[in-house]
């Protein structure tokens, strides 16, 4: 028997929970093994009294290592108190399986260090993509690749507040109450809406794939709380919907990291993914593409990825794999690093004078110039070898008085 304690109960803990419950039989006959939740960490004991589960319950950390766990959840979010409970937890012995992106994405070398030091494992499937597998076939069933590319919607709530307003015409704030009301926003949604959740997700992922630890704060993050309805609706007139894509590029010994709202095509995988549902391209040297989507978010779907990895635990597989000790040299780049489409909105007070600036600073490329909704919403779509070269091609129209704001959107197809 493994003894297991929840630190936790909100609603990927009470998943934790079920699960736990729910597989007991299928446990013991195909493993002769049994997960026993001995107790349930919680902040305040009078909001989780009378769900059936008192007797577990403890407000006190201490309460929870008296009863000398095998294994412990991390289900509660944020930094603190969880670095120190699971940093306490691995220096015991105590493996450790948890969903917190925040606390993986700022220190997960240092406790996957006191994991190895402490002769524990640390397994954190769920921080990523709820449900999806993600990080388990990074350690095992992509390991003969290089990645090159990882392209994905890793935010369940910005997905949802886009779907609504591309569907029905929503603007964004309606759209994030409905998000905050169906649960999917974190309980600050600035995190989600600003982009940091996404950022944080890529960290991890790419932090494995590129083998070199990548912080988050040092991607460029634009989040949704500025698309307009006039964005949705010059995404529509292209045949495309607006994303926050969650983006890692590596060309050679440049990495580039960015999330961003971005326009992907309609009848595209990722075009077809709405709602609070993840999806995440990977590109390796040999496996090609391989997509994974599901849900990214919720009780249940979060809950199996955090039971995959108890089975993990059972079955005493090695540590994740965050580039512990890895010297490998990239370098991290602020622009998109590769061929691509953009559209180029602006809004503009001398439409004409606008214009001729446009032409005359893409006279070598092929533009298709639109006109829409209001006289001085003006955008156009042009192809160019990398962010880098397009930046400098928009350097004329960002410091012309005739142009009052101008934003540029990554097209992938
Ligand atoms: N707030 C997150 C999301 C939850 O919306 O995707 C899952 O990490």
């Amino acid at each position: 028997m493994k003894k297991v304690v929840v630190l936790g109960h909100g609603t990927v803990g009470s998943g934790v929970v079920e699960l736990v419950e729910r597989n007991k039989e299928y446990l013991m006959d195909k493993y002769q093994q049994e997960f026993a939740i001995t107790g349930i960490l919680v902040r305040n004991l009078e909001k989780h009294l009378g769900k059936g589960k008192d007797h577990l319950l403890t407000d006190s950390f201490e309460n929870l290592l008296e009863q000398k766990p095998d294994i412990a959840v991390e289900v509660m979010g944020g930094i603190q108190p969880a670095r120190t409970y699971v940093k306490t937890l691995l220096d015991l012995g105590v493996s450790v399986v948890t969903a917190n992106k925040d606390l993986i994405a700022e220190h997960g070398l240092e406790l996957l260090q006191a994991a190895q030091a402490g002769g524990a494992v640390l397994h954190f499937e769920a921080s990523v993509g709820g449900g999806i597998p993600v990080i388990k076939p990074f350690r095992e069933s992509l390991k003969g690749n290089r990645i090159r590319s990882i392209i994905g919607i890793m935010n369940g709530t910005t997905n949802f507040i886009l779907s609504k307003m591309y569907d029905e015409d929503l603007s964004y704030g309606e759209s994030l109450r409905l998000a905050q009301d169906a649960g999917f926003a974190e309980a600050d949604p600035t995190s989600d809406v600003k982009g940091y959740d996404a950022a944080r997700k890529l960290a991890i992922l790419s932090s494995i794939a590129f083998d070199k630890a990548i912080s988050w704060q040092h991607m460029g993050c634009e989040g949704v709380q500025d698309v307009q309805p006039f964005d949705v609706a010059n995404a529509r007139a292209v045949h495309c919907k607006i994303k926050l894509l969650a983006i890692a590029l590596r060309s050679g010994h440049n990495i580039h990291c960015s999330v961003r709202p971005a326009l992907v095509d309609k009848h595209s995988f990722l075009g077809h993914i709405d709602g609070e549902n993840n999806a995440i391209e990977i590109e390796g040297d040999a496996v090609g593409k391989v997509m994974f989507t599901g849900a990214g978010a919720g009780k249940l779907p979060t809950a199996s990825a955090v039971y995959g990895d108890l089975l993990d635990v059972l079955s005493e597989k090695a540590n994740g794999i965050l580039p512990l000790n890895s010297d490998v040299d990239y370098q991290l780049i602020p622009y998109y690093n590769a061929p691509t489409q953009w559209l180029v909105r602006l809004r503009v007070n001398h439409i004409q004078d606008t214009v001729d600036l446009i032409l005359s600073s893409f006279s070598d490329h092929s533009l298709q110039l639109h006109h829409l909704n209001s006289k001085d919403n003006l955008f156009f779509l042009v192809d160019t070898e990398d962010e880098r070269q397009l930046l400098q091609k928009l350097a004329p129209l960002q410091g012309s008085s005739s142009v009052e704001e101008l934003r540029h959107f990554l097209i992938y197809r």
